[in-house]
């Protein structure tokens, strides 16, 4: 990046309104843009750009894009257009849109026809471009467009995360799986693996910073290591990784079932700062359904995994993505979801209607299933699992647990929030100086979503 061509709008502004220029990063979607983000504001600061209190006014505000389901987009265009007038009180303001939806031609063509107000667009591999664009656009005047592959896989950057103590790690890109309802890998493109060299010195450096918790990600972390000159493993990544002093704790997203070795699951057992809990999505309980799906296994492999998971990694905890409504779903393969979720016993589940997006397979199967019968299963889906969730819960009372606690809780700055190593969230009461430390908390309440206790 050329700093001196980038703090141009900076010093511009700042000679003007003799303060620095405020930023907002709206994000959206998965881990992946929320790592995203974290680039972006580390860039912005770096320029000079300080983070606006208001997520919807600033001078320079970026939206950070998802398009798995049609009401992610529909939020941003919302958030958008809500901007107009304010741009027309602050000529100096900015405005950028970013992520996965500018991969996609047709939702580039609706900014430019629609969203006259943005002024740059740029894609998921050309974050390190911004300073450039903002510099391009202040020189024509006009939309600014980069969505060409540029960034490099490897940099090593020392990038500002929203939490001092707990962190995401990227190790790979893309997806080369095709899931046929899934957008992601066209927006994405095909995987991609960061060297382990450049892994390893990210969290190094991490944990010189103090960090404690660290998770690894990746759209299919199983898959690492598959596509580099000289083949690594997961495995030996998260070995090399666990082994890193210093370090408390170690996860992993997302892992894909068909993926997931058996020697991954001893090493789970055996790696003392892995933790025990992973996030298994199954989407669907049907082997027909799994099988249009092009989920390369079946209910029957998928909770083998769980079975030896079980028997590996004591007291290991499990959460999952499930789809209802998939094209062609009857009642009879629905009932196999719902058995999954009950032989398994999820802590946290994602449940999602089946959407389709335009560009998939899966959009042009012709047994598409009808709103209301979506609708229908996705609340008996819950109906199973939040029980589930309760009784889950129910078992850590009175037990003492491990937690790392992370911040101020959203509702009371009294609470502080952590984590258990089985990434059970938990309210302690204590002060703000026990953030980033490990304590020991015996568990007195809970409902279904989190657990409270008091620290010993
Ligand atoms: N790479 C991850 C997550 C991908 S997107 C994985 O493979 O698990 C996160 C979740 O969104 C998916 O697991 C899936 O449950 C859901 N999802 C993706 N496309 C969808 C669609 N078209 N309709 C509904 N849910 C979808
Ligand atoms: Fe989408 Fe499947 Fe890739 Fe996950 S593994 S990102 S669901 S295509
Ligand atoms: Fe993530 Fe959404 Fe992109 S789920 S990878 S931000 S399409």
């Amino acid at each position: 990046m050329d700093k001196k061509t980038s703090n141009r709008y900076v010093n511009l502004f700042m000679n003007k309104h003799n303060n620095n220029p405020t930023y907002s990063v709206i994000t959206h979607g998965c881990q992946m843009n929320e790592h995203d983000s974290e680039k972006i504001k580390t860039l912005l600061e770096e320029m000079g750009f300080v983070e606006s209190e208001e997520k919807l006014n600033a001078d320079f505000i970026i939206f950070n894009t998802c398009l798995v389901r049609e009401n992610a987009e529909m939020k941003v265009y919302g958030q958008l257009g809500a901007l107009k007038n304010l741009k027309k009180e602050n000529p100096d303001m900015l405005i950028a849109v970013c992520g996965c939806m500018m991969q996609t031609g047709p939702a580039r063509d609706i900014i430019r026809e629609k969203y006259q107000h943005v002024d740059i667009v740029f894609g998921v591999n050309n974050i390190n471009s911004l300073p450039y664009l903002i510099d391009r656009h202040l020189s024509t005047g006009k939309l600014v467009v980069d969505i060409e592959r540029k960034d490099d896989i490897d940099e090593d950057i020392a990038i500002k995360r929203d939490n001092k103590h707990i962190g995401y790690v990227n190790i790979m890109t893309g997806c080369n799986n095709f899931c046929t309802y899934c957008i992601v890998p066209y927006a994405r493109g095909r995987e991609q693996s960061r060297s382990v060299e450049s892994i390893l010195s990210e969290v190094k450096r991490m944990v010189k910073e103090g960090y404690k918790d660290i998770t690894l990600l990746g759209q299919n972390v199983n898959s690492y290591g598959k596509t580099l000159e000289n083949p690594v493993t997961f495995t030996e990544l998260l070995t090399e990784v666990n082994n890193v002093e210093g370090l408390e704790r170690l996860r992993f997203l997302t892992s894909h079932p068909k993926d997931i070795s058996d020697e991954l699951i001893e090493a789970m057992g055996k790696l003392d700062k892995v933790c025990e809990n992973i996030h298994l999505p199954f989407q669907a309980g049907s082997n027909n359904v799994l099988k249009r799906m092009n989920r390369n296994y079946t209910k029957e492999s998928y909770l083998e995994k769980i079975e030896k998971l079980k028997q590996n990694v004591k007291g290991i905890t499990f959460s999952t993505d499930i789809i209802v409504g998939f094209p062609g779903e009857t009642e009879e393969d629905f009932q196999e979801t719902l058995d999954v979720v009950r032989k398994v016993g999820y802590e946290q589940a994602f449940t999602f209607k089946y959407n389709r997006r335009p560009g998939t397979r899966a959009d042009l199967f012709e047994d598409q299933i009808d709103e209301e019968v979506k609708q229908d299963r996705l609340q008996r889906l819950l109906d199973v699992v939040y029980p589930i969730f309760y009784e889950k819960n129910k078992a850590y009372l009175n037990t003492v647990q491990e937690v790392l606690i992370e911040g101020e809780s959203k509702n009371n700055p009294e609470v502080m929030t952590g984590r258990t190593r089985t990434f059970k969230l938990v309210n302690v009461k204590c002060d703000k100086s026990y953030i980033g430390k490990l304590v020991n908390v015996r568990i007195n309440d809970f409902n279904s979503f989190a657990l409270t206790g008091e620290m010993i």
